[in-house]
């Protein structure tokens, strides 16, 4: 212990700049706090997979043991054209995760947004069922033995619970999604596979997801998990709600994973939740209420928000496999840009200048307090 106290200051130096593992190991982070419970994961833009500044690739190694690609992953980029796959960047991504010992999420296999044009042009099965077969092969193939999980299929349920009218569902009926499942459990036995989405802990969509994966594995498709993406706000989804998915979920037999977590805290005069991308807003200055700075009533909420979510996580840690979160930094946030274009948003641990917030400091304090 002292050993460490003593070496704290010259570690962080020596991990400025470096993103050397063995280096990070003794020095307090996330993943060193919570190695014993579930993966600490980020998602990781393209300037970031390419490592192009040093300060922000240390935080990511000397904070997160999981990588997500926040794109370079999604079917218009890794397939822009039928017979063209572009692995130039998916490969610098798990290059990444394996020169760093991380656990390597692939998101995603099929999702009705982001596709490329070609494929937004498919109307009939035979065309959609070899698009599928080949794309899910293809890349999962690839990948075998170094991807350790995949979100299989992204955002396949509408609010209610009922199947969205995506162009898989319109060309093949609902059984594309035991198919989705089978093929990428063929190209890898091994890996694991997830169902990915969002607003998991409403009721509504909760009862849709279960009947879902029964439905999958009823068909012969192998499900390992569920992905509960975690945009969330400062007040929803409760606590409850979010405990009473956590043990649905698992008594499905799967793992549970919180997938995309970020949490808004911006005003959202439309009541929206979630994160159906094709959704945009006009903006006014009122929507965009701290261009400067947060101040520190809403920090403060948002520190003790996170950790009541991640005690709730911890409570349950048996059946969590991973929590990462949509991004690094808050100026990297998707939620800066959506539902209105142009605001500053504060969703995660670290702020825009890679400096930990309350927030970081509340989820570290839950593990200090036991050990
Ligand atoms: O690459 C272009 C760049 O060249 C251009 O200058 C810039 C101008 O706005 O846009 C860039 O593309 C953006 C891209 O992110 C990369 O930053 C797109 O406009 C933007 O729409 C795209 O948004 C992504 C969104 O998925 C699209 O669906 C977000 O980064 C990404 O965080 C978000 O992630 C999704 C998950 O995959 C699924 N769950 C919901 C989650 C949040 O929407």
């Amino acid at each position: 212990m002292k050993f460490i106290n003593h070496c704290l200051p010259l570690l962080s130096l020596m991990i400025l700049g470096s993103c050397n593992v063995k280096k990070t190991e003794l020095s307090s982070s996330l993943k060193n706090s919570y190695k014993n419970d579930f993966y600490i994961g980020t998602a990781l833009s393209a300037d970031q997979i390419e490592e192009k500044d040093a300060k922000v690739d240390s935080l990511i190694c000397r904070q997160f043991n999981a990588i997500t690609a926040e794109n370079i992953m999604k079917s218009m980029f890794v397939h822009p054209q039928k017979d063209k796959y572009d692995f130039a960047l998916t490969d610098k991504f798990v290059a990444f995760g394996e020169k760093n010992k991380m656990f390597i999420h692939g998101h995603t296999l099929i999702w009705h947004s982001q596709l490329a044009p070609w494929m937004e042009k498919i109307k009939d099965s035979t065309e959609m069922k070899a698009f599928m077969n080949d794309h899910i092969t293809t890349i999962v193939s690839k990948y075998k033995g170094r991807i350790n999980s995949w979100d299989v299929v992204n955002e396949a349920l509408n609010d209610d619970g009922t199947l969205r009218k995506s162009v898989f569902l319109n060309t093949l009926g609902e059984s594309y999604l035991a198919d989705a499942f089978k093929l990428a459990a063929k190209a890898d036995p091994k890996v694991d596979l997830y169902y990915n989405d969002y607003n998991l802990e409403d009721p509504a969509k909760r009862e849709g997801a279960i009947n879902l994966i029964k439905k999958i594995k009823a068909a012969g498709g192998k499900v390992d998990g569920i992905g509960s993406q975690g945009h969330w706000n400062l007040n929803s989804p409760s606590l409850e709600e979010i405990e009473k998915s956590i043990l649905a979920y698992s008594a499905l037999g799967v793992k549970v994973a919180f997938t995309e977590l970020d949490i808004t805290v911006l005003p959202n005069p439309w009541d929206l939740k979630g994160a159906d991308v094709n959704q945009k807003f006009e903006g006014n200055p009122k929507m965009n209420p701290y261009p400067e700075t947060l101040p520190d009533s809403i920090q403060n909420k948002l520190a003790q928000r996170y950790a009541d979510i991640f005690k709730l996580f911890l409570k349950h840690k048996d059946k969590i496999s991973r929590v990462t979160f949509w991004g690094v930094h808050d100026g990297q946030s998707w939620l800066n840009d959506w539902p209105i274009k142009g605001r500053t948003n504060y969703p995660l641990l670290f702020d825009t200048k890679l400096q930990p917030k309350k927030a970081y400091n509340s989820v570290m304090q839950l593990k200090e307090v036991k050990e």
